[in-house]
C-alpha cells in the first residue's frame, strides 16, 4: 500500500486508508455492498429458473449479515448440526443438512432443526429412517449420489477419487434395489457434490453423466440439489449455460433444482488487513506481520495459493520484493513473496484479498495468536465491529 494514498480500491468499492488506520489488526474486513451484490446475481438466477439457492455455511457463517443474504436467498446449507442451529436461529427460512455420518445422539435435534436431511449411504439412511418417518414436522430426505465424475485435479478437494467416502454410486444403489426393490421409497432427492471452483462448462459434463447413470431413478424424486463449488458470481462465469441446464433438468425430470454454493456468495466480498511488525532480513527481505496463514487463512497452505496484496505484484515485478510470513513457530507459515513500490515499514499496514469466504470458519488461535477482528464495512461506508477476540477466547477453548 502506497502511505500517500488515501483509499484503497478493491472490486470498486474506495475504501478511505483513514478508516482502515482506524480499526485493530489483524481484521477481516467484508464489504456489505459486494456481498449484496453476490447475493443479487444468485437471486437473478433463481427468478429465472426458479431453482433455490441455499448458503453452505461451511465457506461464511458470517451470521451478522444473515439478514441481508435472507434477502435474496432461500435458505442455508449444514455440514451438521451447529451449523443447521446457526442457519435456524440466524438466516431462517429453509434449512438443509448433509453429513456423511450423523452422531445418534444429535439427530432429535437434527430433525427438528432441519428441512432437508442429506443422507451419504443406505446404510445411514437406514439406520435413521425410522425416527425420520415418525417425526412430527415435515422433513424430506434425500440420498448422495456419487457419479463418479468430477473435474478437479486436487485430491484433497476430490470427493470422486477412487474409494471416496460421499456418496452411493450407481453400483451400490443397484445392489440395494436387487435386495430390496422399495429401497428408495421415502427419499425425496438426490444430492451430489462434485465441483471446486468451477464453471457452468463442467457442470454440464457432471449433469450428462448424473442423467445417464441416475436418470431413471431422479424421475421418481422430487428434488435434487447440485452441490457446491460453482463459481457463478465470478465474472466470467456462464450464467446463461448455468440456467439453461436448470431449466432442463427441472422439466426433464419434474423436480425441484437446489444449488449449495459457499465460495460463490464470500468471494471478493472481503479483506483481510494487517500490520507489518518487523523486517528482517535472510538471503532476502522479510516481513513479518500480525496475520498468519497457518492461523487466519489456511487455506493458503492447505490449497496451497498466494492471495493477492493490494498493490503489489510478484516477486521481482517491482522495486522491493519481500517474504511475507508470520510470527507463528511454523517454518512453512509462509504466505508468500511479493514486490512492491517503495520499501515496506514497520507499522505499514496491508491487505489481502478475497478473504471472507473460508478464512473465519476456518481460522484457529495456534500459537496463542488472536483471532482477527470481524468488521463489516456497511453500505453507508463506516466500519462496523461486529465481534472482537481476545485471551479469553483463547482461554475458553482450552482447558
Ligand atoms: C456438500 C457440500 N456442499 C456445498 C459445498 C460448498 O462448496 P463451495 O464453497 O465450493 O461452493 C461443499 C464444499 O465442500 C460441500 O462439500
Amino acid at each position: 500500500m502506497d502511505n500517500v494514498q488515501d483509499t484503497i480500491s478493491y472490486e470498486g468499492v474506495q475504501i478511505p486508508v483513514e478508516q482502515l488506520r482506524e480499526i485493530p489488526t489483524p481484521s477481516y474486513v467484508v464489504i456489505e455492498e459486494l456481498l449484496e451484490r453476490n447475493a443479487k446475481i444468485l437471486s437473478g438466477v433463481m427468478e429465472r429458473t426458479g431453482c433455490k439457492i441455499l448458503l453452505a455455511q461451511k465457506a461464511f457463517s458470517m451470521f451478522a449479515t444473515y439478514p441481508l443474504l435472507a434477502q435474496y436467498l432461500s435458505g442455508t446449507a449444514a455440514s451438521g448440526l451447529f451449523e443447521a442451529k446457526l442457519g435456524r436461529e440466524e438466516f431462517g427460512k429453509e434449512v438443509h443438512i448433509y453429513s456423511p455420518a450423523y452422531r445418534e445422539e444429535e439427530m432429535d435435534e437434527i430433525l427438528q432443526t432441519s428441512d432437508h436431511i442429506v443422507f451419504n449411504s443406505f446404510e445411514q439412511w437406514i439406520t435413521y429412517k425410522k425416527k425420520v418417518q415418525a417425526v412430527d414436522r415435515k422433513v424430506s430426505c434425500g440420498l448422495r449420489i456419487n457419479p463418479e465424475y468430477s473435474e478437479v485435479e486436487v485430491d484433497l478437494y476430490n470427493p470422486c477419487f477412487p474409494n471416496s467416502r460421499f456418496g452411493v454410486t450407481l453400483q451400490r444403489l443397484e445392489e440395494e434395489l436387487q435386495k430390496d426393490p422399495k429401497a428408495l421409497e421415502g427419499l425425496e432427492g438426490f444430492h451430489f457434490h462434485v465441483m471446486c471452483e468451477q464453471g457452468a462448462g463442467v457442470l454440464e459434463r457432471v449433469l450428462n453423466r448424473v442423467e445417464s447413470l441416475f436418470g431413471v431413478y431422479l424421475k421418481q424424486m422430487k428434488w435434487v440439489n447440485f452441490g457446491g463449488g460453482h463459481h457463478i458470481t465470478k465474472p466470467d462465469y456462464d450464467l446463461p449455460l448455468l440456467e439453461k441446464l436448470i431449466v432442463h433438468v427441472r422439466d426433464t425430470y419434474d423436480v425441484q433444482v437446489y444449488m449449495e454454493p459457499g465460495e460463490a456468495i464470500g468471494v471478493d466480498t472481503g479483506i483481510l488487513v494487517t500490520k507489518v511488525l518487523d523486517v528482517m532480513k535472510n538471503g532476502m527481505e522479510i516481513a513479518l506481520l500480525d496475520t498468519s496463514a497457518a492461523c487466519h487463512m489456511p487455506d493458503v497452505l492447505e490449497m496451497p495459493y498466494r492471495p493477492a496484496v493490494i498493490g503489489a505484484k510478484v516477486a521481482g515485478e517491482l522495486p522491493y520484493t519481500y517474504r511475507l510470513s508470520s510470527a507463528t513457530c511454523l517454518s512453512g507459515d509462509v504466505i508468500g513473496d511479493y514486490s512492491f513500490d517503495k520499501p515496506l515499514q514497520k507499522g505499514e499496514l496491508l491487505f489481502f484479498e478475497d478473504m471472507s469466504h473460508y478464512t473465519m470458519v476456518k481460522n484457529n488461535t495456534f500459537n496463542g495468536i488472536n483471532l482477527p477482528t470481524i468488521i463489516l464495512y456497511t453500505k453507508e461506508q463506516k466500519m462496523k465491529v461486529i465481534r472482537s477476540f481476545g485471551y479469553t477466547d483463547f482461554k475458553n477453548r482450552l482447558s
